[in-house]
Order: structure tokens, then C-alpha cells, then sequence
């Protein structure tokens, strides 16, 4: 194959070089006489000037057809601009390609738009592959290939085998619903495409492998937002007699890798008990970044409180939470956070403009000297006090404290990691009965069958990153013994387990080592690492909001002689 110069290469030293290039027109500008083109492939762009002189006829005419985006391949010399026409914003900018013959080896219809333009979701998806010809998204694909590289030879020299696991399979709850396979040859039955590997490599762990990574796809039907895509891509790996600090080890120091080879620093994690988590921030994805004081439990200031709404709220085990900002907000600022606060679920929103020896508020009135003195003595500065009550108010005032801090600015630069540990094993979910808070393979700190299940910790880890999920595992239950409890906790007969699981069990029956490990966003990691909006960039391919690809049209109805074949019938919605 014939080797093609890379345009960036080119430059001071090349002048007076004879080179030929492809790639596709960027930008044609005519200036009667002499066109100066931008040339533009995955090596960079440079200028070339198609000068007809006494080449007026075929030279002409053909290059008087170019237009954005024809491929072209042309061959010139390589000449010095002069002086007042030398573009500093590009490596090629002191140069220029004088075209001596040129070839058009494709043409374009006019453009929709032109690549990095800014257009809606789906007509940029509809026409990737002109999106995917911008910086920007070579840019992206490039990183994420770098990350899968990098993952690769982190494992590889840890002595981890990459193993691939079977798409077609029986679904793992991971909390999402499944994509289901109809079977031709079993009909009636499907496969469901795996929410994640969780099983399988489990049961590696049961063969023996010890050490297994996989850099896989993982489908998920769930709600769409800018971090979660349908189908979407984990860093996953397991590993045989470990502890949880083994398994936050090996993740961590990937992610340090990764973040290195960006020239990007990635700070030692922190480590926060998920109850300090919910307790602090309201929510299990703290984000650091947020300079605003912790949310703070102030139930025990108002005790015996004769201020109605938080006695009520007391009374009936409530709790009453607070967060103070060292700012001063206009009335109708004050009055948007209301809004917000009950968008959001609260009752209502307490505010109080707070200096050094005094509270000032439409509530203060009813508060006693007592509860005054509590709530100042929360914070030396002067600014505003927020506060509320309720059942699940950590949450509400989590997010509140958050959307304040984003809209304020008042965020710090910088990674700011931390590793969520010991989340409960147990929750209750809408209907009373218990769930998951992870998955339901996930060990626990404690006794499955002496102990409360709801007080139950778990042998869990998450790393969370400036407010984003980024990975998630678990040191995991190898006894079979233990698993069937867990499922029996979780509501399941012994026939529903056996049936769904039963493979599971035989594998952890037939001495399943202990294990534990791990799973990362890939796209997230991505998109932490490259500072993006959406994992979307992150993807060449990415579904819509609604899970379409505008691209191809996908999901599309199937012709009656397929559903036949699979025995099914569609019912219209
Ligand atoms: P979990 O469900 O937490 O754990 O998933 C691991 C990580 O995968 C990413 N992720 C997603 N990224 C994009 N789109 C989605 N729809 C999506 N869903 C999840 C997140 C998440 O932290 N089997 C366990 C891991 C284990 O225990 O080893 C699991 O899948 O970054």
C-alpha cells in the first residue's frame, strides 16, 4: 500500500517538496483566477491553490466543480505562504500546497451541515458519518480506543486474561429491563441480551480463571439521560481470593493510569461509609467538586420545638435538615428555591438570612432562644440557611444543595474521587417488600441468616467521580448456602430461584472460590476524562432520548414471514 504523508508533518521543512494527498474539501474559496481550497483527512489540514494561469480549460472547469466535502486526491509542491497570509492556528499554517494535478475521486450532495456544526440530536445522528468527520469526534473515537488499549495492557501485565462472554444468555438483574431474543428453535422461549456479565464471570471465578478482565457490551432498557445509553460498554473484571481493598486497588490504579496518559491528575480517592454519603450530600454519588457546607440533621435542635410544621414533622419521626450557604439571595431567588424544593418532593422550604448574632426570617418568630442559638452555632459566617422536614428529605435537600452550587458556581476545579463503601445489602422497595441495593450476588458485612436484613451492610464499592457514578462492584457470596438465603430474603420460593439461578447455584456448590470485582462505564470514564457533556460523543453509533438510531432507522418493524418463523405476533400498542 502506498504510504500517505500525514498532513500535520508537513511544514517549513517540506517546502519545495513534491506531495500527494486525499481527503475531503473543508473549505473552497474563489478569488477569480486562483481557488484556495482547505484539505482535511485524520492527519490535519493544510491549504492548497489550485492557480489556473495558462491552465484555463480542463484544470479550470474541473476545479471550478469543487465543492465542501468532494474527496479529492491532489499532488503539488509544497511552497512558504507569504508573509501576511501564514495562519498561526494550524500546524500546516506556513505552508501551502501549490496543485499541479488533482483528481476528484468523489463528489458530495449539499451538506445538511457541516461536520462540528451545532445541529439537533437527531439530524446530526442521522448524518454521522459527516458528524464523525469533525475534530472533535475523531478526537473522542481516538481517546476511547486509547482507554481500551490502555485497559488491555494494565490487565494483560497483572496477569488477567481477557475472556468473552455469550450475548445470548438468561438475563442478570442489574435494575434495568431486558432486551429480549426471541428463539426460532425454541419457540415460545428467549434470550435476553445481558444487562452485564455478572454470572458469567462469576462462574469463570468457578473454573478457575482467578483473574478475568472483558472490555464488553452491556444492554440495558431503562429511561435515557446524558449518561445511560441502551446499549453501552463496561470495563469488567473478577478476581479469586481478594479482599475489597484488592479489587479498590486494582480499579483505582486503572483509572490513575487512564487519567496519566491524558496528563490529567487523579487524586487519591477518598473513602465515605454510604450512610455518611446519603447523610451528607443526600445521595450515594456525592460530588465533591461542591464547596457548600454537608447537609446537616438539625431534628435534635427542634426537639421540643413549638414551631407547628417541624412538631408535626417530629411527631412523626421526621427528620428536619439543613444546609447553609455564605451567600446572600434576592427575594426572588429565595422564591425559585421553593419551587425547586417542592419540584422535588419537599413540603416546603425554610429561609433564613443568617449574620454572625442573628437569624432574620417570616419563621423566626416562632422559633425559642434555644433553637436560635442551635441553628447560628451551625456555621460562623453570615449567608443563608436552608431548611426543611419530612420523611426522605436528605435527598430533596441533596439535590437542592447541589443545583444551588451549580447555578452559583460554586464548584471547584478538579477531579474529586471517592469510593461509596458499605452500602446497606437491603432497601425497601415502593410495595414494602425488600430489594437489591446492588445486585443480589453481593456479600454481606454480617450474618444473612442471624441478622435484621435491613441493617445488614454490604461488601460493595463504587467510585464516584464529581458527582457521576464512573464504576461499581462487590466482593461476592460463594456459598450457595448463603445465596439461597439472599434470595429467599428477596422474596423468592425455591422453585423461582432454582429455575432462575439454579446455574449460579451449582457453580457455587462445586467450590466456588471466594471472589469479588468490579465494573466501569467505559463511555462515563470517557466522558470524565475528555471533559464531555454526553456519553453520546463518546459512542460512534448512540441511540436518540427514545432509543432510536436515526442513522438506520433502528428499532424497524420486521416482515410477517420473520414473526412467523419466531411464532410471534405483534399486538398494537
Ligand atoms: P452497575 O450496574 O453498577 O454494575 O454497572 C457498572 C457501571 O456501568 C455503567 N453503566 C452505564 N453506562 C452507560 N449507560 C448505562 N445505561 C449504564 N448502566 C450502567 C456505570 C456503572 O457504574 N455487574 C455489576 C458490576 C459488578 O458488580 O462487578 C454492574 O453491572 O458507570
Amino acid at each position: 500500500m502506498k504510504e500517505m504523508i500525514k498532513i500535520n508533518s508537513i511544514g517549513r521543512n517540506s517546502a519545495g517538496q513534491t506531495v500527494e494527498i486525499s481527503g475531503w474539501i473543508d473549505t473552497i474559496r474563489d478569488h477569480g483566477g486562483v481557488f484556495f481550497a482547505d484539505i482535511r483527512n485524520r492527519s490535519g489540514i493544510i491549504q492548497a491553490v489550485f492557480q489556473f494561469g495558462e491552465r484555463e480549460g480542463d484544470f479550470a472547469a474541473l476545479a471550478r466543480k469543487l465543492r465542501a466535502e468532494f474527496v479529492v486526491s491532489v499532488k503539488g509542491r509544497i511552497a512558504l505562504r507569504p508573509e501576511d497570509s501564514v495562519n498561526p492556528k494550524i500546524p500546516t499554517g506556513e505552508v501551502e500546497l501549490r496543485v499541479s494535478e488533482f483528481e476528484i475521486l468523489n463528489s458530495s450532495k449539499p451538506l445538511p451541515f457541516f461536520p462540528g456544526d451545532r445541529v439537533s440530536e437527531e439530524t446530526k445522528l442521522k448524518y454521522r458519518f459527516l458528524d464523525l468527520r469533525s475534530r472533535k469526534m475523531l478526537r473522542n473515537l481516538s481517546a476511547v480506543d486509547r482507554i481500551m488499549r490502555i485497559t488491555r495492557d494494565y490487565f494483560s501485565s497483572r496477569d488477567f486474561i481477557e475472556v468473552l462472554t455469550p450475548f445470548l444468555t438468561r438475563s442478570t438483574p442489574e435494575g434495568a429491563r431486558d432486551y429480549l431474543v426471541p428463539s426460532r428453535v425454541n419457540p415460545g422461549s428467549f434470550y435476553a441480551l445481558p444487562q452485564s456479565p455478572q454470572l458469567f464471570k462469576q462462574i469463570l471465578m468457578a473454573g478457575g480463571v482467578e483473574r478475568y478482565y472483558q472490555i464488553v457490551r452491556c444492554f440495558r432498557d431503562e429511561d435515557l439521560r446524558a449518561d445511560r445509553q441502551p446499549e453501552f460498554t463496561q470495563i469488567d473484571m473478577e478476581m479469586s481470593f481478594c479482599s475489597s481493598e484488592d479489587v479498590m486497588e486494582t480499579a483505582g490504579n486503572l483509572v490513575r493510569e487512564i487519567f496519566f496518559c491524558f496528563s490529567l491528575e487523579f487524586p487519591i480517592p477518598r473513602i465515605m461509609p454510604y450512610d455518611e454519603s446519603v447523610a451528607s450530600y443526600g445521595t450515594d454519588k456525592p460530588d465533591l467538586r461542591i464547596t457548600l457546607p454537608p447537609l446537616r440533621d438539625v431534628t435534635e435542635i427542634f426537639a421540643g420545638t413549638e414551631f407547628k410544621v417541624f412538631r408535626t414533622i417530629c411527631g412523626k419521626g421526621g427528620r428536619i435538615v439543613a444546609f447553609f450557604v455564605e451567600k446572600d439571595f434576592s427575594r426572588a431567588e429565595l422564591d425559585g428555591f421553593i419551587e425547586t424544593a417542592k419540584k422535588l418532593g419537599a413540603g416546603g422550604l425554610v429561609w433564613m438570612k443568617k449574620t454572625p448574632g442573628e437569624l432574620k426570617s417570616p419563621v423566626v418568630k416562632f422559633l425559642s432562644d434555644e433553637e436560635k442559638k442551635g441553628l447560628l452555632n451551625l456555621n460562623p459566617a453570615s449567608g443563608t440557611l436552608f431548611i426543611t422536614g419530612g420523611e426522605n428529605v436528605f435527598g430533596i435537600m441533596g439535590e437542592l444543595r447541589r443545583q444551588i452550587a451549580e447555578k452559583f458556581a460554586m464548584l471547584r476545579n478538579g477531579f474529586f474521587p471517592v469510593w461509596v463503601v458499605d452500602a446497606p445489602l437491603f432497601e425497601k422497595g415502593k410495595d414494602g417488600s425488600l430489594q437489591s441495593v446492588h445486585h443480589p450476588f453481593t456479600a454481606a458485612v454480617g450474618d444473612v441468616f442471624a441478622d435484621n436484613p435491613l441493617k445488614l451492610k454490604s461488601h460493595s464499592y463504587d467510585l464516584v467521580i464529581n458527582g457521576e457514578e464512573i464504576g461499581g462492584g462487590s466482593i461476592r457470596i460463594h456459598r450457595a448456602e448463603v445465596q439461597k438465603k439472599v434470595f429467599e430474603i428477596l422474596g423468592m420460593t425455591e422453585k423461582e430461584y432454582s429455575q432462575k439461578f439454579g446455574f449460579l447455584l451449582n457453580a457455587l456448590s462445586y467450590g466456588c472460590p471466594p471472589h469479588g470485582g468490579f465494573a466501569f462505564g467505559m463511555e462515563r470514564l470517557a466522558a470524565i476524562v475528555l471533559g464531555l457533556d454526553s456519553i453520546r460523543d463518546a459512542i460512534a453509533f448512540p441511540k436518540t432520548q427514545n432509543a432510536i438510531c436515526p442513522l438506520t432507522g433502528a428499532p424497524g418493524k420486521v416482515s410477517d414471514r420473520q414473526l412467523k418463523e419466531l411464532n410471534l405476533k405483534t399486538i398494537e400498542p
